[in-house]
């Protein structure tokens, strides 16, 4: 496949970017959209010329790091797939391609297409964790958990903090990512003795980071690789709302559950 390139180059921060355009003329079908910019930086290199600046750790779509806006759509064409698992037969020969960094003022850009995501840690330092003693491993497993809050538990947990649901919100609003790691937590037994005060903070810091607000384009859900769905959102919602009329003290509740 011959493709076109249209790539975001920014030195780094404080200078301003433009897009450049490559030619790339011998990409296999096969490769993963990360192994064809590999072939382009190869050849860059060997030009002398500065190679592409993009994340990448695991590319198995757990780390969440190869964050790419491709042709407009993060992660690109393909639903619940990362960029280092989108393979390049989902293009065609002859395809422009234009490919550029997430967008969202609380990511700011460090150098071509690698964004700062330091705003998603923080976020989760602000409460995204059980401090109280749960015991071992075998005594957590003690507590029933019925099948079906166990599966939501799952299901939030699988964000992987790629920041997609950010880029592709025209708010910018964190909130599919902030009410997954409040809801894999908050659904659980374990998680109850610190829920009210775990949703206030870590929404505070959202909101500190810079974070916008949702407003129901569900844009977030469409492009999560991981399907987190927006339900997690209104979830977060009550228990923020809660936490405020009740304020954050000694949490009420003793058992996990969807209310
Ligand atoms: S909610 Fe989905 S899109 Fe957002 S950070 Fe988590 S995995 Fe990525
Ligand atoms: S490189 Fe880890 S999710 Fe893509």
């Amino acid at each position: 496949m011959k493709l076109k390139l249209h790539v975001w180059r920014q030195k780094n921060a404080k200078s301003s970017g433009k897009m450049v355009t490559y030619d790339a003329p011998n990409v296999s079908p096969h490769m993963s959209f990360l192994e064809m910019l590999d072939v382009v930086n190869e050849d860059l290199i060997s030009k002398g010329e500065e190679p592409i600046a993009f994340e990448h750790d695991c590319r198995e779509g757990i780390c969440g790091s190869c964050s790419l806006m491709i042709n407009g759509v993060a992660h690109g064409p393909e639903k619940a797939t990362t960029t280092c698992q989108l393979h390049m037969r989902s293009f065609k020969d002859g395809d422009e391609l234009y490919i550029e960094p997430w967008r969202a003022k609380a990511f700011p850009i460090i150098k071509d297409l690698v964004v700062d995501r330091s705003a998603f840690d923080r976020i989760i330092q602000a409460g995204g964790y059980v401090s109280v003693n749960a015991g071992g491993a075998q005594d957590a497993n003690c507590l029933p958990i019925p099948k079906d809050t166990a599966d939501q538990a799952m299901d939030a947990a699988q964000c992987i903090g790629c920041g997609a649901c950010v880029a592709a919100c025209k708010n910018a609003s964190a909130m599919l990512f902030t009410s997954a790691k409040i809801s894999h937590l908050g659904l659980l037994p374990q998680g109850q003795p610190e829920r009210q005060r775990r949703a206030l903070s870590m929404v505070q810091q959202m909101d500190k980071e810079g974070f916008g607000n949702c407003t129901n384009q569900f844009e977030c859900e469409a492009v999560c690789p991981k399907e987190i769905s927006v339900r997690f959102i209104a979830r977060m919602n009550r228990d923020y709302l809660n936490a405020s009329i009740c304020g954050s003290g000694p949490e009420k509740k003793a058992g996990g559950g969807e209310d």
